[in-house]
């Protein structure tokens, strides 16, 4: 098995209520489940940030499913990249809204929350987006 991480931006085509936000969690976690692909979905100002990570024709299948979903548009593929071993194991698809955080996590990560999730930074840096994703997992459910 060739394992390999993939982390894309993109952005929501209307704002997103909690309930649409559970459909595409319930949905991704049965998936990922039985594709054994794990990760973290970040969400903040109508903004998505996810990374995925697994077998790399399961990732890339899912991702080609994702770039067709007409929940949201924009998608900016940051990083594909092969990997010796998974970061976000024990997440069939964390999430996290990162437009409501607490006085404390805002200030661990004051140097990434100024800017948008599909920031061009990102883009040029991809590897801040695998820093930002990483801050989080600790945190998720
Ligand atoms: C922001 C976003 C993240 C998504 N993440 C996942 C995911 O991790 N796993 C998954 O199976 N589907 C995910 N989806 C849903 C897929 O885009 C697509 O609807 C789903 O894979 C279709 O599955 P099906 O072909 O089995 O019906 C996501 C959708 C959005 C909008």
């Amino acid at each position: 098995m060739a394992l390999i991480t993939l982390i894309y931006v993109s952005s929501a085509v209307r704002p997103l209520t909690n309930s649409d936000i559970q459909d595409i969690l319930r949905h991704s976690r049965e998936a990922n489940a039985k594709s054994d692909i794990t990760g973290l979905l970040l969400f903040k100002g109508g903004n998505f940030m996810q990374v995925l990570e697994g077998d790399s024709e399961l990732v890339d299948e899912l991702h080609q499913k994702i770039i067709n979903d007409s929940r949201h548009t924009g998608l900016i593929t940051l990083i594909r990249s092969p990997i010796p071993k998974r970061s976000f194991s024990d997440w069939k698809m964390g999430f996290k809204n990162i437009s409501q955080l607490t006085e404390e996590e805002k200030a661990a990560h004051s140097d990434y929350l100024d800017r948008p999730l599909n920031d061009t930074s990102y883009i040029s840096n991809p590897n801040e987006a695998f820093i930002l994703l990483q801050a989080f997992k600790n945190t998720v459910r």
